[in-house]
């Protein structure tokens, strides 16, 4: 061969190589596949189904298919999808203030979409057998049993629910759906029971991921570890002390027995109290500091920790703030039973609060890198010649424990214990429970052991609106918002804005032991949260109060009669039958459609617990610190009295989560140094 022809070909190899080089890396073969893809998410008010169109990795297009939630919110999700087109990608992207529930319903179905277009080609394969799986409904846990042959369900079985009877009609009812098409896929949840439906779904999803072999959540087990703080329990006060404490450089591991976080703060439904805050300052609303305390301390029958009041209301402004910071919507300002001015804060249109509150901690908490799970259940504390130095947990996997500087119990109360409730008030024997199912006071047998001391553990609160059987609370924001009540006689039988036990008792004084909560469509429309309730099928409805009056079964010319009277408090300013004030019946109950709720009182709230001082140590009983232990939320007591105001307690979990995250911080930090 010539020496110019060698030349040539070398230099032809040459960049022969390098062109293949640049072809591997250049034309990498995207992750998200070209394609048209589709995706679900829970809206407001059901589910919404999206369209979207993948090219070169990014997102081009999008469509919204369907939805549920209301015009108004519609043109959030489109400026959403806009949103997500602009940026190619959901990756990124917030939920819309202002239509938190419809923005995440399109960020979820965009995730859906966008793994769909991710996912390889070759589908798991399902093995044929039998395989349990766990879900959530709305009292806790359920399982359930799934058989699969031929890569189909062909048989499906409820093994466990703690949620009513009622609910779980339909629980069984959705199960047969995916016997019926032999898969999980594509099922909706069943509108009137969205918690029990999700609950289901998730369960049969756990199951057939098992049935594939990539059951994940099964496989996890861990080994003893260490870490700076641990924070037992992912409710509002755990999630805050754990994102507060890692902000401040702290290694932190949370501990959640649940499959999800949240506890009882997802079901928080008419807000936070607050004084002072910027929001109702925006709003023109005049409050203050004092006027909180005297409420929250009158309400409380003055037998509360004055200084853990204090510390509560005077932190409110600052914490509301933080939160604001994080993204929670805190926009609409209410009043709940008890407070002289409105300073219940919640999401826009008086949506409820709780679940928000919890996502957008728990997000955090995952932005920040925090090592969050779920599934581990303590079971006790570690003890260093009387310091807390750990935890001992347990898991479906085994157990183990994890050493730490520091422990911060934030495990709720014992609302759904009721063991507990009777042995300190035995009159509450057979009530139902507002509560979800982990709220065990599982925290107060730990702390003997460190001869740690407890407050007014008797002092136990019933919720006087809930209805009867599917104990699911109707927020006293509907009473605050203009709804009143009335019982078999057709007639008022207490100031409706009275405090919980006086309501209560009042109701428990009724025939039936029961009555109806009524408002019209000028209520409805002024709260978000009311949907919820309808959705689930709670409302009675008449198109006047007549039609109402005979739906209820009671004498519909009393009925009549009583919200003319009630209609003419609201006009003079004056109940003089039952002196409701002035300020708290914002409106008459006169547009139809009309509604009608029946409730009677189930026990809501533990006020009492775990002692602790305004910098949430833990006291023993000789009112020393343990060193190493701190609490917040309503694991503790004191804070509450012997009657808690609607909307103190996530004040109380907020506030005292916060302080707790910095106080263990300041405390490792000693040690550390010493
Ligand atoms: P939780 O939120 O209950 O969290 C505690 C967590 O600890 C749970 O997730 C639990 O599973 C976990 N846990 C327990 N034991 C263990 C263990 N051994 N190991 C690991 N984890 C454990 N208050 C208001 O101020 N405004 C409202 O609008 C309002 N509405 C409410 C509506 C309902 C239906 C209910 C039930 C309560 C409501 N409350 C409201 C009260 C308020 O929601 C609770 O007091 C508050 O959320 C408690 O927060 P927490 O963080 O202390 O406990
Ligand atoms: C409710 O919304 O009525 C419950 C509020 C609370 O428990 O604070």
């Amino acid at each position: 061969m010539k020496k110019s022809n060698i030349i040539a070909t070398i230099i032809f190899v040459l960049l022969s190589i390098a062109c293949i080089i640049a072809i591997t890396t250049c034309t990498k073969t995207p992750t998200i596949q070209d394609g048209i893809w589709t995706g679900s998410g829970e809206g407001f008010k059901g589910e919404m189904t999206i369209q979207i169109t993948t090219k070169d990795g990014k997102i081009v297009d999008t469509e919204l298919l369907s939805i549920k939630d209301s015009d108004f919110a519609k043109e959030y999700a489109l400026k959403l999808l806009d949103t997500i087109q602009e940026k190619g990608t959901v990756e990124g992207v917030d939920a819309l203030s202002g239509a938190t529930y419809t923005s995440r319903g399109v960020l979820d179905a965009v995730k859906e979409a966008t793994a769909k277009a991710s996912e390889k080609k070759t589908k798991a394969k399902i093995q044929d057998g039998n395989w349990t799986g766990s879900g959530n409904g709305f009292k806790g846990e359920m399982t359930v049993q799934i058989t699969t042959k031929d890569g189909k369900i062909v048989d499906t079985e409820l093994l466990s629910i703690k949620d009513s009877d009622f609910a779980k009609e339909y629980a069984l009812k959705l199960l047969d759906t995916i016997q019926e098409k032999g898969t999980v896929e594509g099922v909706d949840a069943l509108s009137g029971a969205t918690y029990t439906s999700r609950g289901v779904l998730d369960a049969v999803k756990d199951a057939t991921q098992k049935a594939t072999g990539k059951n994940e959540k099964s496989k996890v087990s861990y080994s003893d570890t260490e870490t700076d703080i641990v924070v037992i329990g992912a409710g509002g006060a755990g999630l805050s002390a754990a994102v507060e404490a890692n902000s401040k450089g702290m290694d932190v591991i949370v501990l959640e027995k649940m499959p999800i976080a949240g506890g009882n703060t997802n079901y928080a439904t008419g807000g936070l109290n607050a004084s002072e805050t910027s929001v109702q300052k925006k709003l023109g609303i005049k409050d203050s500091n004092k006027q909180f305390y005297e409420d929250t301390m009158s309400g409380g029958k003055n037998i509360n920790d004055s200084v853990l009041v204090e510390t509560m209301v005077e932190n409110s402004s600052d914490t509301v703030d933080w939160l604001l910071e994080m993204g929670v919507d805190l926009t609409d300002v209410g009043k709940m039973a008890g407070s002289t001015n409105n300073r219940t804060h919640r999401p826009t249109g008086g949506d409820a609060i709780g679940s928000h509150l919890v996502q957008v901690l728990e997000n955090q908490a995952t932005k920040q890198g925090i090592d969050i799970r779920y599934n581990n259940k303590v079971t006790s504390l570690i003890d260093d010649n009387g310091k807390v130095a750990g935890v001992v947990v347990e898991t479906p996997n085994g157990n183990y424990k994890i050493n730490s500087k520091a422990v911060i119990i934030a495990t709720g109360g014992f609302g759904a214990n009721p063991e507990i409730i009777v042995s300190y008030k035995p009159n509450l024997k057979g009530f139902g429970t507002t509560n979800h199912a982990g709220a065990t006071g599982d925290a107060l047998t730990w702390i003997t052991d460190f001869n740690g001391d407890v407050v007014d553990m008797e002092q136990i609160q019933t919720h006087p609106t809930v209805v009867p059987e599917k104990n699911i609370m109707i927020t006293e924001a509907v009473r605050g918002n203009g709804a009143i009540m009335i019982n078999r006689d057709g007639k008022r039988f207490g100031s409706e804005m009275a405090t919980r036990d006086i309501m209560s008792d009042a109701i428990l004084k009724q025939k039936g032991k029961t009555a109806f909560l009524v408002f019209d469509q000028g209520v409805r429309d002024s709260l978000k949260a009311i949907e919820g309730y309808a959705s689930q099928g709670l409302l009675t409805e008449g198109k006047d109060l007549k039609e109402l009056a005979e739906k209820l079964k009671i004498d519909a010319k009393e009925f009549e009669s009583s919200i003319k009277k009630y209609n003419q408090a609201v006009e003079t300013g004056l109940d003089e039958e039952f002196g409701r004030k002035a300020s708290e019946m914002p409106r008459k109950i006169e547009i139809g459609p009309f509604y009608a709720v029946e409730v009677g009182p189930a026990v809501h709230h533990t006020m009492g617990g775990i002692k602790i001082n305004a910098d949430t140590q833990v006291l023993d009983k000789n009112g020393n610190v343990i060193p190493g232990l701190y609490a917040a939320g309503e694991v503790t007591g004191g804070v509450h009295g012997a009657n808690r105001l609607g909307g103190n307690a996530v004040a109380d979990i907020t506030v005292f989560g916060k302080i707790a995250g910095d106080k263990a911080t300041e405390y490792v930090e000693v040690i550390e140094a010493e």
